[in-house]
Protein backbone atom coordinates (compact mmCIF):
# COMPACT_ATOMS: atom_id res chain seq x y z
CA UNK A 1 0.00 0.00 0.00
CA UNK A 2 0.99 3.57 -0.57
CA UNK A 3 1.62 5.35 2.28
CA UNK A 4 2.55 9.16 1.67
CA UNK A 5 4.64 11.23 4.39
CA UNK A 6 1.63 13.85 5.94
CA UNK A 7 4.00 16.89 5.15
CA UNK A 8 3.85 15.81 1.54
CA UNK A 9 0.06 15.25 1.37
CA UNK A 10 0.00 19.27 2.94
CA UNK A 11 2.29 20.40 1.11
CA UNK A 12 0.30 18.75 -2.20
CA UNK A 13 -3.41 20.21 -0.42
CA UNK A 14 -1.46 23.57 -0.04
CA UNK A 15 -0.43 23.79 -3.52
CA UNK A 16 -3.48 22.60 -5.37
CA UNK A 17 -7.11 24.53 -5.99
CA UNK A 18 -9.85 22.95 -5.24
CA UNK A 19 -12.06 26.11 -6.85
CA UNK A 20 -10.47 25.38 -10.04
CA UNK A 21 -10.48 21.36 -9.78
CA UNK A 22 -14.71 22.02 -9.13
CA UNK A 23 -14.71 24.94 -11.88
CA UNK A 24 -13.66 22.30 -14.27
CA UNK A 25 -17.25 20.67 -13.62
CA UNK A 26 -19.64 23.16 -11.94
CA UNK A 27 -20.04 26.71 -12.60
CA UNK A 28 -19.69 29.21 -9.08
CA UNK A 29 -20.89 31.71 -8.14
CA UNK A 30 -19.07 34.01 -5.50
CA UNK A 31 -22.02 34.36 -2.41
CA UNK A 32 -20.12 35.98 0.48
CA UNK A 33 -16.89 34.32 1.51
CA UNK A 34 -17.91 31.58 -0.19
CA UNK A 35 -19.18 29.77 -3.57
CA UNK A 36 -22.08 28.18 -4.69
CA UNK A 37 -23.20 26.11 -7.90
CA UNK A 38 -25.47 23.52 -9.20
CA UNK A 39 -24.53 20.28 -7.36
CA UNK A 40 -22.16 17.84 -9.32
CA UNK A 41 -23.25 15.11 -7.38
CA UNK A 42 -27.15 15.21 -7.74
CA UNK A 43 -29.44 16.75 -10.06
CA UNK A 44 -31.11 20.15 -8.36
CA UNK A 45 -32.16 23.08 -9.90
CA UNK A 46 -31.26 25.71 -7.43
CA UNK A 47 -27.99 25.32 -6.24
CA UNK A 48 -26.98 23.88 -2.37
CA UNK A 49 -23.50 23.21 -3.44
CA UNK A 50 -20.99 25.39 -1.23
CA UNK A 51 -17.08 25.64 -2.28
CA UNK A 52 -15.03 27.57 0.74
CA UNK A 53 -12.04 28.87 -0.82
CA UNK A 54 -10.09 29.90 1.76
CA UNK A 55 -11.14 26.18 3.91
CA UNK A 56 -10.14 24.44 0.48
CA UNK A 57 -13.56 22.21 1.17
CA UNK A 58 -16.67 21.81 -0.44
CA UNK A 59 -20.21 20.35 0.99
CA UNK A 60 -23.50 20.15 -0.71
CA UNK A 61 -26.45 21.04 2.13
CA UNK A 62 -28.52 19.25 -0.75
CA UNK A 63 -26.94 15.66 -0.54
CA UNK A 64 -24.18 15.56 2.03
CA UNK A 65 -21.62 14.99 -0.18
CA UNK A 66 -18.37 16.72 1.13
CA UNK A 67 -14.70 16.96 1.36
CA UNK A 68 -10.99 18.61 0.25
CA UNK A 69 -9.83 18.03 -2.85
CA UNK A 70 -8.19 14.65 -2.55
CA UNK A 71 -12.44 13.55 -1.67
CA UNK A 72 -13.82 15.57 -4.20
CA UNK A 73 -11.07 13.77 -7.35
CA UNK A 74 -11.83 10.25 -5.55
CA UNK A 75 -16.18 11.12 -5.16
CA UNK A 76 -16.48 12.65 -8.36
CA UNK A 77 -13.55 11.60 -10.82
CA UNK A 78 -13.51 8.39 -10.15
CA UNK A 79 -9.81 8.50 -8.56
CA UNK A 80 -8.48 6.16 -5.96
CA UNK A 81 -6.64 8.18 -2.99
CA UNK A 82 -3.46 7.57 -3.89
CA UNK A 83 -3.97 8.72 -7.78
CA UNK A 84 -5.54 11.68 -6.39
CA UNK A 85 -2.59 12.40 -4.26
CA UNK A 86 -0.16 11.79 -7.18
CA UNK A 87 -2.10 13.48 -9.77
CA UNK A 88 -2.13 16.77 -7.65
CA UNK A 89 1.51 16.23 -7.23
CA UNK A 90 1.85 15.88 -11.11
CA UNK A 91 0.19 18.96 -11.11
CA UNK A 92 1.95 21.02 -9.09
CA UNK A 93 5.16 19.59 -9.54
CA UNK A 94 5.97 17.80 -6.92
CA UNK A 95 8.35 14.92 -6.79
CA UNK A 96 6.36 12.30 -5.67
CA UNK A 97 8.11 10.54 -2.77
CA UNK A 98 9.30 6.85 -3.44
CA UNK A 99 8.00 4.54 -0.33
CA UNK A 100 9.81 3.05 2.36
CA UNK A 101 13.05 1.07 1.80
CA UNK A 102 11.94 -2.05 1.72
CA UNK A 103 9.15 -1.64 -1.07
CA UNK A 104 11.68 -0.39 -2.99
CA UNK A 105 12.25 -3.62 -5.23
CA UNK A 106 8.67 -4.23 -5.00
CA UNK A 107 8.53 -0.55 -6.82
CA UNK A 108 11.33 -1.10 -9.45
CA UNK A 109 9.64 -4.30 -10.60
CA UNK A 110 6.51 -2.27 -11.33
CA UNK A 111 8.81 0.05 -12.90
CA UNK A 112 10.51 -2.41 -15.34
CA UNK A 113 6.89 -4.47 -15.43
CA UNK A 114 4.58 -1.14 -16.97
CA UNK A 115 7.83 -0.41 -19.19
CA UNK A 116 7.69 -3.98 -20.71
CA UNK A 117 4.36 -4.40 -21.03
CA UNK A 118 3.87 -0.89 -22.93
CA UNK A 119 7.17 -2.04 -25.08
CA UNK A 120 5.56 -5.25 -25.88
CA UNK A 121 2.05 -3.13 -26.80
CA UNK A 122 4.02 -1.12 -29.19
CA UNK A 123 6.15 -4.37 -31.07
CA UNK A 124 2.23 -6.10 -31.44
CA UNK A 125 1.05 -2.24 -33.19
CA UNK A 126 4.38 -2.40 -34.84
CA UNK A 127 3.74 -6.09 -36.52
CA UNK A 128 -0.09 -5.34 -37.39
CA UNK A 129 1.48 -2.46 -39.58
CA UNK A 130 4.44 -4.64 -41.03
CA UNK A 131 3.64 -7.13 -43.92
CA UNK A 132 3.27 -9.92 -41.49
CA UNK A 133 -0.32 -8.62 -40.11
CA UNK A 134 -1.91 -8.37 -42.91
CA UNK A 135 -3.94 -11.03 -42.14
CA UNK A 136 -4.92 -9.01 -39.20
CA UNK A 137 -5.66 -5.94 -40.78
CA UNK A 138 -7.84 -8.07 -43.42
CA UNK A 139 -9.63 -9.64 -40.85
CA UNK A 140 -10.41 -5.99 -39.14
CA UNK A 141 -11.58 -4.90 -42.39
CA UNK A 142 -13.67 -7.41 -43.11
CA UNK A 143 -15.34 -6.67 -39.50
CA UNK A 144 -15.52 -3.14 -40.65
CA UNK A 145 -12.96 -1.64 -38.04
CA UNK A 146 -11.84 1.33 -39.80
CA UNK A 147 -7.91 1.58 -39.25
CA UNK A 148 -7.77 4.80 -37.55
CA UNK A 149 -9.73 3.22 -34.27
CA UNK A 150 -7.37 0.66 -34.61
CA UNK A 151 -4.35 2.84 -33.96
CA UNK A 152 -6.17 4.63 -31.40
CA UNK A 153 -6.81 1.92 -29.05
CA UNK A 154 -3.14 0.29 -29.61
CA UNK A 155 -4.26 -2.59 -31.79
CA UNK A 156 -1.43 -4.98 -32.70
CA UNK A 157 -0.44 -8.66 -33.64
CA UNK A 158 0.89 -11.61 -32.83
CA UNK A 159 2.59 -13.43 -35.04
CA UNK A 160 2.40 -17.21 -35.50
CA UNK A 161 4.88 -19.59 -34.31
CA UNK A 162 7.20 -19.34 -31.13
CA UNK A 163 9.81 -16.97 -30.29
CA UNK A 164 8.77 -13.70 -30.71
CA UNK A 165 8.88 -12.79 -27.47
CA UNK A 166 12.84 -13.83 -27.37
CA UNK A 167 13.36 -12.52 -30.68
CA UNK A 168 11.96 -8.74 -29.55
CA UNK A 169 13.46 -8.64 -26.01
CA UNK A 170 16.37 -11.23 -25.76
CA UNK A 171 17.11 -14.40 -24.21
CA UNK A 172 18.23 -12.48 -21.03
CA UNK A 173 17.41 -14.71 -17.75
CA UNK A 174 15.88 -11.34 -15.72
CA UNK A 175 14.04 -10.75 -19.24
CA UNK A 176 12.66 -13.87 -19.69
CA UNK A 177 10.94 -14.07 -15.98
CA UNK A 178 9.71 -10.78 -16.18
CA UNK A 179 7.93 -12.15 -19.04
CA UNK A 180 6.60 -14.39 -17.78
CA UNK A 181 5.61 -12.86 -14.50
CA UNK A 182 3.84 -10.18 -16.96
CA UNK A 183 1.66 -13.44 -18.59
CA UNK A 184 3.23 -12.78 -22.00
CA UNK A 185 5.78 -16.31 -21.88
CA UNK A 186 4.72 -19.48 -20.35
CA UNK A 187 6.78 -21.85 -19.00
CA UNK A 188 7.04 -26.17 -20.09
CA UNK A 189 9.57 -28.23 -19.72
CA UNK A 190 10.96 -27.61 -23.23
CA UNK A 191 11.48 -23.82 -21.86
CA UNK A 192 9.23 -20.52 -22.33
CA UNK A 193 7.01 -20.10 -24.77
CA UNK A 194 4.45 -17.54 -26.41
CA UNK A 195 1.11 -17.18 -25.17
CA UNK A 196 -0.07 -15.04 -28.14
CA UNK A 197 0.48 -16.19 -30.85
CA UNK A 198 -1.72 -15.14 -35.09
CA UNK A 199 -3.87 -13.11 -32.94
CA UNK A 200 -5.30 -9.84 -32.74
CA UNK A 201 -4.09 -7.93 -29.82
CA UNK A 202 -6.23 -5.85 -27.25
CA UNK A 203 -4.00 -3.98 -25.03
CA UNK A 204 -6.33 -3.22 -21.84
CA UNK A 205 -4.91 -0.33 -19.91
CA UNK A 206 -5.49 -0.10 -16.15
CA UNK A 207 -7.20 2.97 -14.84
CA UNK A 208 -3.77 5.27 -15.27
CA UNK A 209 -3.95 4.33 -18.24
CA UNK A 210 -0.92 1.98 -18.65
CA UNK A 211 -0.83 -1.24 -20.21
CA UNK A 212 -1.14 -4.67 -17.58
CA UNK A 213 -2.55 -7.15 -20.03
CA UNK A 214 -3.44 -8.34 -23.48
CA UNK A 215 -6.59 -10.14 -25.16
CA UNK A 216 -6.00 -11.40 -28.25
CA UNK A 217 -8.60 -12.85 -30.45
CA UNK A 218 -8.21 -15.53 -33.30
CA UNK A 219 -8.45 -14.39 -36.93
CA UNK A 220 -11.77 -15.71 -38.06
CA UNK A 221 -12.92 -19.48 -36.25
CA UNK A 222 -11.31 -21.54 -34.34
CA UNK A 223 -10.77 -21.95 -30.30
CA UNK A 224 -10.03 -20.28 -27.85
CA UNK A 225 -11.90 -17.30 -29.53
CA UNK A 226 -10.17 -14.81 -27.15
CA UNK A 227 -7.32 -15.42 -24.97
CA UNK A 228 -6.52 -13.12 -22.17
CA UNK A 229 -3.32 -12.79 -20.02
CA UNK A 230 -3.18 -14.62 -16.88
CA UNK A 231 -3.86 -13.13 -13.55
CA UNK A 232 -0.32 -11.27 -12.31
CA UNK A 233 0.41 -8.98 -10.05
CA UNK A 234 -0.66 -6.02 -12.25
CA UNK A 235 -3.21 -7.41 -14.27
CA UNK A 236 -6.51 -8.54 -12.50
CA UNK A 237 -9.38 -8.91 -14.74
CA UNK A 238 -12.04 -8.57 -11.38
CA UNK A 239 -11.49 -4.57 -11.03
CA UNK A 240 -10.58 -3.59 -14.30
CA UNK A 241 -12.60 -2.92 -17.30
CA UNK A 242 -11.73 -2.40 -20.86
CA UNK A 243 -12.10 1.00 -22.14
CA UNK A 244 -12.11 2.59 -19.04
CA UNK A 245 -8.77 4.67 -19.15
CA UNK A 246 -9.58 5.54 -23.22
CA UNK A 247 -12.87 6.88 -22.19
CA UNK A 248 -13.05 8.14 -18.78
CA UNK A 249 -12.98 11.70 -19.95
CA UNK A 250 -15.74 10.96 -22.92
CA UNK A 251 -18.03 9.42 -20.73
CA UNK A 252 -17.79 12.56 -18.03
CA UNK A 253 -18.22 14.92 -20.89
CA UNK A 254 -21.37 13.78 -23.10
CA UNK A 255 -23.02 11.72 -19.63
CA UNK A 256 -23.45 8.48 -21.45
CA UNK A 257 -22.18 5.35 -20.26
CA UNK A 258 -22.37 1.40 -22.40
CA UNK A 259 -21.48 -1.41 -20.64
CA UNK A 260 -21.18 -4.09 -23.17
CA UNK A 261 -19.84 -7.82 -23.21
CA UNK A 262 -16.71 -7.55 -25.42
CA UNK A 263 -13.92 -6.02 -27.09
CA UNK A 264 -15.00 -5.52 -30.29
CA UNK A 265 -18.04 -3.91 -29.07
CA UNK A 266 -16.34 -1.07 -27.29
CA UNK A 267 -14.64 -0.72 -30.67
CA UNK A 268 -17.11 -0.69 -32.97
CA UNK A 269 -19.39 1.70 -30.30
CA UNK A 270 -15.93 4.07 -30.30
CA UNK A 271 -15.97 3.20 -34.43
CA UNK A 272 -19.64 4.83 -34.70
CA UNK A 273 -18.91 8.06 -32.48
CA UNK A 274 -20.01 6.33 -29.57
CA UNK A 275 -16.41 6.41 -27.30
CA UNK A 276 -18.48 5.66 -24.36
CA UNK A 277 -18.01 1.72 -24.11
CA UNK A 278 -16.65 -0.29 -21.50
CA UNK A 279 -16.91 -4.20 -21.26
CA UNK A 280 -15.76 -6.36 -18.12
CA UNK A 281 -12.68 -8.91 -19.59
CA UNK A 282 -14.48 -12.11 -20.52
CA UNK A 283 -15.75 -12.38 -16.97
CA UNK A 284 -19.39 -12.06 -15.04
CA UNK A 285 -19.07 -7.91 -14.09
CA UNK A 286 -18.14 -8.14 -10.29
CA UNK A 287 -18.97 -5.58 -7.51
CA UNK A 288 -15.65 -3.51 -7.76
CA UNK A 289 -16.17 -3.26 -11.42
CA UNK A 290 -20.11 -1.71 -11.11
CA UNK A 291 -18.61 0.66 -8.00
CA UNK A 292 -16.20 1.60 -10.77
CA UNK A 293 -18.80 2.42 -13.42
CA UNK A 294 -21.15 4.46 -10.86
CA UNK A 295 -18.71 6.38 -10.04
CA UNK A 296 -17.83 7.75 -13.50
CA UNK A 297 -21.81 8.28 -14.61
CA UNK A 298 -24.67 8.07 -12.52
CA UNK A 299 -26.75 6.64 -15.20
CA UNK A 300 -25.14 3.79 -16.83
CA UNK A 301 -26.63 1.69 -19.60
CA UNK A 302 -26.13 -2.55 -19.10
CA UNK A 303 -26.08 -4.48 -22.53
CA UNK A 304 -27.05 -7.30 -23.28
CA UNK A 305 -28.23 -10.46 -25.21
CA UNK A 306 -31.54 -10.74 -25.05
CA UNK A 307 -31.20 -14.76 -24.89
CA UNK A 308 -31.19 -16.72 -21.91
CA UNK A 309 -27.76 -16.62 -20.94
CA UNK A 310 -27.76 -12.92 -21.37
CA UNK A 311 -30.73 -12.47 -19.32
CA UNK A 312 -28.83 -14.67 -16.49
CA UNK A 313 -25.60 -12.69 -16.94
CA UNK A 314 -27.89 -9.12 -16.27
CA UNK A 315 -29.65 -10.88 -13.61
CA UNK A 316 -26.05 -11.46 -12.14
CA UNK A 317 -25.60 -7.82 -12.73
CA UNK A 318 -28.77 -6.95 -10.93
CA UNK A 319 -27.84 -9.16 -8.08
CA UNK A 320 -24.45 -7.72 -7.12
CA UNK A 321 -25.09 -3.64 -8.05
CA UNK A 322 -28.02 -4.04 -5.61
CA UNK A 323 -25.83 -3.17 -2.42
CA UNK A 324 -24.88 -0.48 -4.42
CA UNK A 325 -27.48 0.85 -5.44
CA UNK A 326 -29.32 4.35 -4.20
CA UNK A 327 -31.31 7.25 -4.74
CA UNK A 328 -28.35 9.06 -6.83
CA UNK A 329 -28.01 6.44 -9.76
CA UNK A 330 -30.31 5.46 -12.17
CA UNK A 331 -28.52 2.56 -13.96
CA UNK A 332 -30.75 0.76 -16.94
CA UNK A 333 -30.78 -2.57 -18.37
CA UNK A 334 -31.04 -3.01 -22.57
CA UNK A 335 -31.98 -5.99 -24.17
CA UNK A 336 -30.91 -6.53 -27.40
CA UNK A 337 -32.63 -8.85 -29.70
CA UNK A 338 -31.75 -12.36 -29.52
CA UNK A 339 -27.80 -13.45 -31.07
CA UNK A 340 -27.22 -9.72 -31.35
CA UNK A 341 -24.38 -7.95 -29.76
CA UNK A 342 -23.57 -3.69 -30.07
CA UNK A 343 -21.16 -4.60 -32.96
CA UNK A 344 -23.16 -6.57 -34.90
CA UNK A 345 -26.41 -3.97 -34.50
CA UNK A 346 -24.12 -1.16 -35.21
CA UNK A 347 -23.35 -2.92 -38.93
CA UNK A 348 -27.24 -3.42 -39.05
CA UNK A 349 -28.82 -0.47 -38.15
CA UNK A 350 -26.19 2.12 -37.79
CA UNK A 351 -25.63 4.34 -35.44
CA UNK A 352 -28.87 6.70 -35.57
CA UNK A 353 -31.16 3.38 -34.83
CA UNK A 354 -28.81 1.92 -32.16
CA UNK A 355 -29.00 5.21 -30.00
CA UNK A 356 -32.54 5.42 -30.54
CA UNK A 357 -32.80 1.65 -29.26
CA UNK A 358 -31.08 2.62 -26.00
CA UNK A 359 -33.00 5.54 -25.22
CA UNK A 360 -36.17 3.84 -25.81
CA UNK A 361 -35.56 0.14 -24.78
CA UNK A 362 -33.45 0.26 -21.56
CA UNK A 363 -35.33 -0.22 -18.96
CA UNK A 364 -34.95 0.85 -15.24
CA UNK A 365 -33.13 -1.37 -12.76
CA UNK A 366 -36.77 -1.58 -10.75
CA UNK A 367 -38.24 -2.67 -14.14
CA UNK A 368 -35.49 -5.62 -14.82
CA UNK A 369 -35.82 -6.49 -11.37
CA UNK A 370 -39.87 -6.65 -11.22
CA UNK A 371 -39.62 -8.87 -14.43
CA UNK A 372 -36.63 -10.68 -13.72
CA UNK A 373 -38.30 -11.69 -10.62
CA UNK A 374 -41.45 -13.40 -12.58
CA UNK A 375 -39.94 -14.57 -15.35
CA UNK A 376 -38.26 -16.84 -12.01
CA UNK A 377 -41.17 -17.11 -10.27
CA UNK A 378 -43.46 -18.49 -12.42
CA UNK A 379 -47.00 -18.68 -12.52
CA UNK A 380 -49.90 -19.01 -10.22
CA UNK A 381 -49.89 -18.66 -6.15
CA UNK A 382 -47.02 -20.25 -5.49
CA UNK A 383 -45.34 -18.11 -8.67
CA UNK A 384 -46.34 -14.99 -6.38
CA UNK A 385 -44.94 -16.51 -3.23
CA UNK A 386 -41.59 -17.70 -4.63
CA UNK A 387 -41.19 -14.32 -5.80
CA UNK A 388 -42.14 -12.72 -2.48
CA UNK A 389 -39.52 -14.85 -1.02
CA UNK A 390 -36.75 -14.16 -3.53
CA UNK A 391 -37.40 -10.59 -3.23
CA UNK A 392 -37.31 -10.33 -0.04
CA UNK A 393 -34.00 -11.90 0.27
CA UNK A 394 -32.46 -9.45 -2.27
CA UNK A 395 -34.19 -6.71 -0.64
CA UNK A 396 -31.61 -7.27 2.27
CA UNK A 397 -28.75 -6.75 0.27
CA UNK A 398 -29.61 -3.05 0.10
CA UNK A 399 -28.34 -0.71 1.92
CA UNK A 400 -30.56 2.70 0.99
CA UNK A 401 -33.05 2.14 2.85
CA UNK A 402 -35.60 4.59 1.82
CA UNK A 403 -34.82 3.09 -1.81
CA UNK A 404 -35.17 -0.42 -0.35
CA UNK A 405 -39.09 0.51 1.04
CA UNK A 406 -39.83 1.79 -2.24
CA UNK A 407 -39.02 -0.99 -4.13
CA UNK A 408 -40.83 -2.76 -1.12
CA UNK A 409 -43.44 -1.27 -2.08
CA UNK A 410 -43.93 -2.59 -5.30
CA UNK A 411 -43.37 -5.72 -5.01
CA UNK A 412 -45.83 -5.76 -2.50
CA UNK A 413 -48.10 -4.61 -4.81
CA UNK A 414 -47.03 -7.13 -7.44
CA UNK A 415 -47.32 -10.26 -5.63
CA UNK A 416 -50.18 -8.95 -3.21
CA UNK A 417 -47.66 -10.12 -0.33
CA UNK A 418 -46.55 -8.08 2.94
CA UNK A 419 -43.46 -9.04 3.43
CA UNK A 420 -42.39 -8.00 6.49
CA UNK A 421 -45.75 -9.84 7.92
CA UNK A 422 -44.84 -12.95 5.95
CA UNK A 423 -40.71 -13.09 7.42
CA UNK A 424 -42.11 -11.85 10.94
CA UNK A 425 -42.55 -15.62 12.16
CA UNK A 426 -39.51 -17.09 10.60
CA UNK A 427 -37.05 -14.32 11.76
CA UNK A 428 -36.80 -10.93 12.59
CA UNK A 429 -32.95 -9.53 11.91
CA UNK A 430 -33.82 -5.90 10.88
CA UNK A 431 -31.51 -4.51 8.14
CA UNK A 432 -28.92 -2.18 9.34
CA UNK A 433 -29.81 1.30 8.30
CA UNK A 434 -26.98 3.09 7.40
CA UNK A 435 -26.72 6.57 8.56
CA UNK A 436 -25.04 8.44 6.01
CA UNK A 437 -24.58 12.00 7.50
CA UNK A 438 -26.64 12.71 11.11
CA UNK A 439 -28.52 14.95 12.40
CA UNK A 440 -27.28 16.90 14.97
CA UNK A 441 -29.14 19.76 16.61
CA UNK A 442 -29.26 23.50 15.43
CA UNK A 443 -27.42 24.39 18.08
CA UNK A 444 -24.39 21.73 17.90
CA UNK A 445 -24.46 22.34 14.39
CA UNK A 446 -23.78 25.79 14.25
CA UNK A 447 -21.45 25.47 17.68
CA UNK A 448 -19.24 23.48 15.22
CA UNK A 449 -19.66 25.48 12.53
CA UNK A 450 -18.01 28.06 14.22
CA UNK A 451 -14.80 26.51 15.28
CA UNK A 452 -14.39 25.48 12.06
CA UNK A 453 -14.69 28.52 10.23
CA UNK A 454 -12.43 30.23 13.21
CA UNK A 455 -9.77 27.56 14.58
CA UNK A 456 -8.81 30.65 16.97
CA UNK A 457 -12.20 30.39 18.86
CA UNK A 458 -10.60 26.89 20.28
CA UNK A 459 -8.00 28.72 22.31
CA UNK A 460 -10.94 30.88 23.73
CA UNK A 461 -13.20 28.52 24.79
CA UNK A 462 -13.73 27.98 28.40
CA UNK A 463 -12.28 24.85 30.44
CA UNK A 464 -15.43 23.08 30.41
CA UNK A 465 -15.77 22.89 26.48
CA UNK A 466 -14.03 19.81 26.39
CA UNK A 467 -16.98 18.39 28.26
CA UNK A 468 -19.54 19.20 25.91
CA UNK A 469 -21.19 16.59 24.80
CA UNK A 470 -22.53 16.33 21.15
CA UNK A 471 -25.07 13.98 20.15
CA UNK A 472 -23.59 10.88 17.64
CA UNK A 473 -20.34 8.98 18.45
CA UNK A 474 -19.11 9.94 15.40
CA UNK A 475 -19.29 13.20 15.67
CA UNK A 476 -17.93 13.71 19.24
CA UNK A 477 -14.78 11.78 18.24
CA UNK A 478 -14.24 14.54 15.73
CA UNK A 479 -14.90 16.78 18.42
CA UNK A 480 -12.50 15.79 21.07
CA UNK A 481 -9.89 15.04 18.47
CA UNK A 482 -9.96 18.52 17.70
CA UNK A 483 -8.79 20.15 20.57
CA UNK A 484 -5.53 17.39 21.02
CA UNK A 485 -4.71 18.64 17.64
CA UNK A 486 -5.51 22.19 18.52
CA UNK A 487 -3.50 21.72 21.87
CA UNK A 488 -0.28 20.22 20.02
CA UNK A 489 -0.66 22.68 17.22
CA UNK A 490 2.03 25.55 16.90
CA UNK A 491 -0.03 28.41 14.81
CA UNK A 492 -3.01 29.65 16.44
CA UNK A 493 -5.28 29.52 13.04
CA UNK A 494 -4.35 25.85 12.25
CA UNK A 495 -6.19 24.64 9.16
CA UNK A 496 -8.33 22.85 11.56
CA UNK A 497 -11.18 21.51 9.62
CA UNK A 498 -8.71 20.43 6.81
CA UNK A 499 -6.47 18.42 9.29
CA UNK A 500 -9.56 16.39 10.32
CA UNK A 501 -10.67 15.59 7.26
CA UNK A 502 -7.41 13.59 6.68
CA UNK A 503 -8.09 12.13 10.01
CA UNK A 504 -11.48 11.16 9.29
CA UNK A 505 -12.66 11.27 5.89
CA UNK A 506 -15.99 9.88 6.04
CA UNK A 507 -17.13 12.58 7.65
CA UNK A 508 -18.49 15.06 5.51
CA UNK A 509 -20.01 17.25 8.07
CA UNK A 510 -16.55 18.94 8.69
CA UNK A 511 -16.81 20.38 5.34
CA UNK A 512 -20.50 20.92 5.91
CA UNK A 513 -19.66 23.23 8.82
CA UNK A 514 -16.89 25.47 6.74
CA UNK A 515 -19.76 25.78 4.24
CA UNK A 516 -22.63 26.91 6.85
CA UNK A 517 -23.58 30.61 6.66
CA UNK A 518 -20.55 32.41 8.84
CA UNK A 519 -20.88 32.31 12.59
CA UNK A 520 -20.08 35.72 14.04
CA UNK A 521 -18.62 36.43 17.16
CA UNK A 522 -21.42 37.30 19.17
CA UNK A 523 -23.36 34.47 18.02
CA UNK A 524 -20.88 32.11 18.60
CA UNK A 525 -20.48 33.50 22.22
CA UNK A 526 -24.25 32.90 22.62
CA UNK A 527 -23.75 28.77 21.41
CA UNK A 528 -21.10 28.49 23.33
CA UNK A 529 -23.39 29.33 27.03
CA UNK A 530 -25.41 27.22 25.32
CA UNK A 531 -23.80 24.42 24.89
CA UNK A 532 -22.82 24.90 28.41
CA UNK A 533 -26.02 24.75 29.66
CA UNK A 534 -27.09 21.66 27.61
CA UNK A 535 -23.80 20.31 28.89
CA UNK A 536 -24.99 20.98 32.45
CA UNK A 537 -28.78 19.45 31.85
CA UNK A 538 -27.42 16.31 30.58
CA UNK A 539 -25.18 15.93 33.39
CA UNK A 540 -28.15 16.59 35.76
CA UNK A 541 -30.05 13.85 34.01
CA UNK A 542 -27.62 11.38 34.27
CA UNK A 543 -26.45 11.90 37.13
CA UNK A 544 -30.14 12.44 38.69
CA UNK A 545 -29.44 11.38 43.06
CA UNK A 546 -25.98 11.04 42.67
CA UNK A 547 -25.03 14.73 42.95
CA UNK A 548 -23.99 16.12 46.37
CA UNK A 549 -26.24 19.07 47.53
CA UNK A 550 -23.26 21.32 46.80
CA UNK A 551 -22.76 20.31 43.19
CA UNK A 552 -26.43 20.41 42.34
CA UNK A 553 -26.55 23.81 43.82
CA UNK A 554 -23.20 25.30 42.06
CA UNK A 555 -24.76 23.84 38.51
CA UNK A 556 -28.33 25.67 39.59
CA UNK A 557 -26.29 29.09 39.97
CA UNK A 558 -24.32 28.70 36.88
CA UNK A 559 -27.42 27.48 34.87
CA UNK A 560 -28.97 30.63 36.19
CA UNK A 561 -25.94 32.55 35.49
CA UNK A 562 -25.85 31.36 31.42
CA UNK A 563 -29.13 32.42 31.42
CA UNK A 564 -28.77 35.77 32.28
CA UNK A 565 -25.35 36.06 30.33
CA UNK A 566 -27.71 34.90 26.92
CA UNK A 567 -30.38 37.40 27.71
CA UNK A 568 -28.24 40.10 27.88
CA UNK A 569 -26.71 39.05 24.46
CA UNK A 570 -29.54 38.63 22.39
CA UNK A 571 -30.62 42.24 23.11
CA UNK A 572 -26.85 43.16 22.29
CA UNK A 573 -27.97 41.27 19.08
CA UNK A 574 -31.14 42.92 18.95
CA UNK A 575 -30.32 46.30 19.79
CA UNK A 576 -27.16 46.22 16.91
CA UNK A 577 -29.62 45.01 14.87
CA UNK A 578 -27.36 41.63 13.93
P1 LIG B 1 -18.28 -13.13 -27.16
O1 LIG B 1 -18.15 -14.59 -27.37
O2 LIG B 1 -19.64 -12.54 -26.98
O3 LIG B 1 -17.55 -12.52 -28.37
O4 LIG B 1 -17.35 -12.75 -25.95
P2 LIG B 1 -17.67 -11.08 -29.03
O5 LIG B 1 -17.27 -10.03 -28.07
O6 LIG B 1 -18.93 -10.92 -29.76
O7 LIG B 1 -16.45 -11.23 -30.00
P3 LIG B 1 -16.49 -11.23 -31.57
O8 LIG B 1 -17.44 -10.18 -31.97
O9 LIG B 1 -16.89 -12.59 -31.97
O10 LIG B 1 -15.08 -10.93 -31.91
C1 LIG B 1 -17.48 -11.57 -25.22
C2 LIG B 1 -16.22 -11.35 -24.44
O11 LIG B 1 -15.94 -12.47 -23.65
C3 LIG B 1 -14.56 -12.71 -23.58
C4 LIG B 1 -13.90 -11.60 -24.34
O12 LIG B 1 -13.59 -10.54 -23.45
C5 LIG B 1 -14.99 -11.16 -25.29
O13 LIG B 1 -14.80 -9.84 -25.74
N1 LIG B 1 -14.20 -14.03 -24.12
C6 LIG B 1 -14.95 -14.62 -25.07
C7 LIG B 1 -13.07 -14.64 -23.66
O14 LIG B 1 -12.36 -14.12 -22.80
N2 LIG B 1 -12.71 -15.86 -24.19
C8 LIG B 1 -13.43 -16.46 -25.17
O15 LIG B 1 -13.06 -17.53 -25.62
C9 LIG B 1 -14.60 -15.84 -25.59
MN1 LIG C 1 -19.41 -9.80 -31.36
Amino acid sequence: MTHFPESFLNEVQARSDLVEIIGRHVELKKSGSRLTGLCPFHHEKTPSFSVSPDKQLYYCFGCGKGGGVFQFLMEHDGYSFPEAVEYLARKAGLEVPQGKPRDAAEQSLNKAAYALLEKVAEVFARMLAAEAGKPAREYLQQRGLPESVGRDYGLGFAPDGYGFMEKCFGSDARRLSLLEKTGLLFRSERGFGDRFRARLMFPIRNRRGQVVGFGGRILGAGEPKYLNSPETPWFHKSALLYGFAEHRDEIRRRRQLLVVEGYMDVLALAAHDLPIGLAPLGTAIGEAQIREILRLHDAPVFCFDGDRAGRQAAWRALERMLPLLTTDYAPRFLYLPEGEDPDSLLQKEGREAFVRRMEEQAQSVLQTWLSGLKLLAGQGAEGRARMARKADAMLATMQDAYLRQAWRQEIEQETGIRLQAARQAARSAPVQESVQDVPLSELQERFLAGLMQKPQRFHLLPEVAKQFFVDYDGVQQVYIRAFSIMAAAEEQNLDIAGKLLQEFPQQSAIARWVNQAPVHDQEFESLCLAMEANAIRTRQRRMRGRLSIEESRAMQMRLRAIHDELRRLNENLEGTGA
